[in-house]
């Protein structure tokens, strides 16, 4: 079913926040502070789905001041190179990974504390994850974010067939 689909082109970024969960993310919303979302699009009669039927869709958004992302970020799948969206499964083991609570600005995973640099295309920079986090292109359409295109690397750390699959 359409909230089990990947992240569509178009699709509306929302709050997965409980208590702000289905609202559209503002650019005001977001900080050097971890923000969780998921895609919003339509299901096969038009109405909105909010696509968290798959946990392998969960995202973080940060926006940092201009300037601080960079390479191997793809600056062109942020917005203004302020914000930028990864896929927030852990590339290890799948936990949902979180703010470095030790580190500004960068992630670390509360399972077995593999760490991220969400300013340089969340490279690896701790434990064991074997690769980095998936690069989500996003794009400002009104006030809404939404998905530029699909996820740049692959965002199923478990199954290679599917990301061959779904780049297509
Ligand atoms: Fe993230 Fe193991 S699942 S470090």
């Amino acid at each position: 079913t359409r909230d089990k689909m990947p992240p569509v082109k178009g699709d509306v970024l929302v709050h997965a926040l409980e208590s702000k969960e289905g609202q559209p993310i503002r650019v005001s919303d977001l900080s050097e502070q971890l923000v969780r979302a998921w895609p919003m699009g339509k299901d096969e009669d038009g109405n909105t789905v909010i696509r968290k039927g798959d946990p392998n869709n969960i995202l973080a958004l940060y926006r940092f001041p201009k300037g601080q992302i960079q390479a191997p970020t793809n600056l062109e799948a942020t917005v203004d190179g302020e914000i930028v969206a990864y896929s927030d499964v852990c590339t290890h083991a799948g936990c949902s990974v979180a703010d470095d609570d030790q580190k500004a600005g960068a992630m670390k995973c509360p399972c077995h504390s593999g760490q991220y640099d969400p300013k340089q295309g969340c490279k690896v920079i701790g434990g064991p994850p074997p690769r980095p986090l998936a690069q989500l292109p996003i794009r400002l359409d009104g006030d809404n974010l939404v998905v530029g295109d699909f996820f740049l690397q692959n965002p199923y750390p478990f199954n290679e067939a599917e990301w061959e699959a779904r780049k297509k």
